[in-house]
């Protein structure tokens, strides 16, 4: 249906009018750039203008209820500025060449996609990513992805996500980075400078979109499409960085968040669209809203129709997702005078300046070579470094008695519901994953241990067991879930526990257990996968589980019960090979969690960049503190905190020392700390500084994380590891929103992880 459509509208010959007469750019210069659009704006008619600013989906993934439908004949129209979500370049050619031929001013499309994490090779689920705190291994996967989406035509992704979650109820944590402003900041510029390389010059250099703008990660309840409501001095300091550093970091496009933000939908949010992002922080690229944002906002009880559409031109939004609101609404609201000419141009400019940036001007063809589709996607170098990467995501969160890396012989008994399981690998948001291609956990660990050991599988149990839940927990498992009952599963599974030296149990959540719409309240291993986890802890053999998560789950029981349990993420299509790395140990494991992990789920919201209080609880928590800040029936403190995680091998932090106990105002001072391998293997670590702020107008965090850095040493190598902090390290937003350095006592910290630090004090002079 879609591509008869096309091939219709496509035999319709027209004459690529401006195209023919583009001139050719050989230096983008911001001059050339305006006075190509001006001449260009000049021949658009108004509808010619409002079809720019529309983005309706491609017919291959659905999110919503796009208010389009019919591309092939919206495109032709010149009703499109781009589209979204097309698979395969031979799409992406035949709608462009709709564009370019068939409109009047052959103006080409702007062709986005979500490239999470991957393309065809998926890395690890963004919160995995993060959790390697390796800014170089990051861009790779940005740059990895950008050549595989851009070799099937694409030229925009909808990346990075960089809204902070503190709140792991909400299934889109998976999405992000964590709850750390700082490591969230580093980690948006290495992916925009993966996805846009050398400033998107070449045709495998795509434009970024960082999203969703904003404070979307912080929905009440951890609900998905929750409203937020928040105090500017917290959107400036926890939530706003990694936004702002993408922008610095040159990202072209910025897409708006479905959420309300103190009572105004974010897509209609002027003081967010207009004076932070352009204003404040300067940004010159262009806004879109996120899917139908803008028709929600009448069921935000806001605005309909044209009102609706004009709050949001407005407010500085440029491109309407979706729905459809922009193309109906806004000639008729020009008539009303409710937007002005000018208004209108502003948002085309930008959506053509995209254009420009990207070269579509020169070649709308650039992005589509159907040869380089057939070469250049899923390769064997892309997948060995997306093999190379996922090792580094994994965190190993208890070994007690070093039951891993497990030794390649024996019998080794694998189990549970993502043992062989092709389908859940990829995680969240893998819109062009090949899970057929991918290789098992299974397959990993026999290609692993070869003719050394055996390896035993049974699968267990199901994810939830309850057909109603599974579905949405793992589509694809619910459609071969296992009918037989719990207790045959689990029987299965005991025969094969009991013939091996070894268990390892692969549990947790399917791959669509967490992302969008996703959200969920009870984050413990489900009934059904902890009945098998306690049989098999019961047949006394050392027990090993890999936990599959996309967010931050509650593992109380298990940390108290498990001997060895290895955080494994969704690792992506390199996963079954990458886990085998770290279990067999040809890989030390070195991620370390960049959310923390609670007891229960009423903790949450838990951070470690919390503020200090009149009445904390007393360290070593050993029961109820009366009239303190403490829960009466579980443990205030994390089960693991933000920054932990082990290794193979040990380290030992001595020497911390720092060049002087006295800053100047425009001065700086050096902390360094001496990390040594005293383990009998090499192994990357993770160095943390944090610092804390004593005494400020307003109360500042107990810790927030300022420098790390992550190095590999040999067995009994040492290695001198240095803060250079300077006044700016030191700056927060005040209640007034200035940004300053406040004379007085700090702590510098340093350590393996957020709660294991040695502080030092020292004095910022007036
Ligand atoms: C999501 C966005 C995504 C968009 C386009 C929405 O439902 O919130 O993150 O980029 O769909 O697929």
């Amino acid at each position: 249906m879609y591509r008869n459509s096309f091939h219709k509208a496509i035999g319709v010959s027209a004459l690529c009018v401006m195209m023919c007469a583009a001139p050719v750019f050989a230096k983008d210069s911001d001059k050339k750039m305006d006075a190509f659009i001006t001449k260009l704006m000049k021949k658009m008619t108004l509808q010619e203008k409002i079809g720019q600013l529309n983005l309706p989906p491609g017919e291959d993934i659905v999110t919503g209820n796009p208010q389009a439908s019919n591309l092939g004949a919206i495109v032709a129209k010149g009703n499109a500025g781009g589209t979204f979500n097309v698979m395969g370049a031979e799409k992406v050619q035949a709608l462009q060449k709709l564009a370019v031929e068939n409109t009047r001013l052959g103006i080409p499309l702007i062709f986005g996609m979500d490239v999470i994490h991957g393309y065809e090779t998926v890395f690890p689920i963004p919160l995995g990513l993060s959790a390697s705190w390796d800014m170089e291994a990051i861009e790779k996967a940005a740059r990895i992805s950008a050549k595989e989406a851009s070799a099937a035509g694409i030229c925009w992704t909808f990346s990075p996500m960089v809204d902070i979650a503190r709140d792991p109820r909400w299934g889109r944590m998976a999405e992000g980075s964590g709850e750390d402003p700082y490591l969230g900041s580093e980690i948006a510029r290495a992916m925009v400078r993966g996805y846009q390389g050398d400033n998107m010059k070449k045709n495998d250099e795509i434009m970024a979109c960082v999203k969703h703008f904003a404070l979307y990660g912080a929905a009440e309840g951890g609900r998905d499409y929750n409203t937020v409501d928040m105090s500017r001095q917290s959107m400036y300091n926890n939530y706003f960085p990694p936004y702002k550093a993408a922008v610095e970091a040159g990202a072209g496009s910025v897409m708006t968040s479905f959420n309300t933000v103190d009572g105004i939908p974010a897509t209609a949010n002027k003081w967010l669209v207009t004076d932070v992002l352009r204003d404040q922080w300067g940004f010159d690229g262009f806004v879109v809203t996120d899917y139908e944002s803008i028709y929600e906002m009448a069921k935000h009880g806001v605005a309909k129709g044209a009102n609706a559409a004009a709050l949001a031109l407005k407010a500085g939004t440029d491109m309407d997702m979706s729905s459809h609101s922009f193309l109906d609404n806004l000639e008729t609201a020009v008539k009303d005078g409710k937007v002005s000419i000018d208004e209108i141009d502003t948002a085309v400019r930008r959506v053509l300046e995209a254009k420009y940036k990207l070269g579509l001007f020169d070649n709308p063809y650039k992005y589509i070579d159907l040869s380089r589709e057939k070469a250049e996607i899923y390769t064997e170098d892309n997948r060995k470094a997306a093999r190379e990467i996922a090792a580094k995501t994994f965190v190993l969160l208890k070994n007690e008695g070093n039951v891993l890396p497990l030794r390649k012989k024996g019998k080794i008994a694998l189990v549970g519901p993502m043992a062989d399981n092709q389908r859940d690998l990829p995680g969240t948001w893998s819109l062009m994953a090949r899970p057929s291609k991918y290789k098992t956990l299974l397959q990993g660990f026999k290609d692993a241990v070869g003719d050394n050991a055996e390896i035993l599988y049974a699968k267990g149990c199901n994810f939830y067991g309850d057909k109603r839940v599974e579905k949405w927990f793992s589509p694809y498992n619910a459609s071969v879930m296992d009918d037989r009952s719990e207790e045959n599963l689990i029987e299965e599974a005991l025969k094969v526990a009991q013939e091996a030296d070894v268990i390892v149990a692969a549990l947790g959540e399917g791959t669509q257990a967490s992302g969008e719409s996703a959200s969920r309240c009870d984050l413990t291993l489900p009934e059904t996968q902890k009945k098998l986890l306690e049989a098999l802890l019961a047949t006394g053999k050392p027990v090993v589980m890999l936990n599959f998560s996309g967010r931050a789950t509650v593992l109380d029981w298990e940390s108290k019960n498990v001997p060895a349990i290895l955080n494994v993420w969704f690792g992506g299509s390199e996963t079954g090979d990458a886990i085998a790395d770290v279990v067999f140990g040809d890989v030390s494991p070195s991620g370390k969690l960049t959310v923390t992990m609670p007891r229960s789920v009423g903790q949450i919201p838990i951070h470690y960049n919390h503020l200090p209080l009149g009445r904390p609880a007393g360290k070593d928590w050993k029961g109820f503190q009366v009239f303190r800040s403490n829960y009466i029936d579980v443990e205030p403190t994390p089960l693991y905190p933000f920054g932990y995680g082990l290794s193979y091998t040990d380290f030992d932090y001595t020497d911390f020392n720092l060049s002087s106990t006295e800053m100047e105002a425009d001065g700086e001072i050096t902390a360094t700390v001496t990390v040594t391998n005293t383990g009998d293997r090499a192994g990357d670590e993770i160095v943390q500084f944090y610092t804390r702020d004593l005494e400020a107008s307003t109360s500042q965090p107990v810790k927030l994380l300022k420098h790390f850095e992550r190095i590999s040493l040999k067995p009994g190598e040492s290695r001198k590891v240095s803060f250079r902090i300077t006044p700016d390290d030191l700056k927060f937003y005040n209640y007034n929103l200035e940004y300053v350095a406040e004379p007085g006592e700090f702590l510098v910290m340093a350590g393996p992880d957020s709660e294991r630090v040695s502080s030092l004090k020292f004095v910022l002079k007036e």
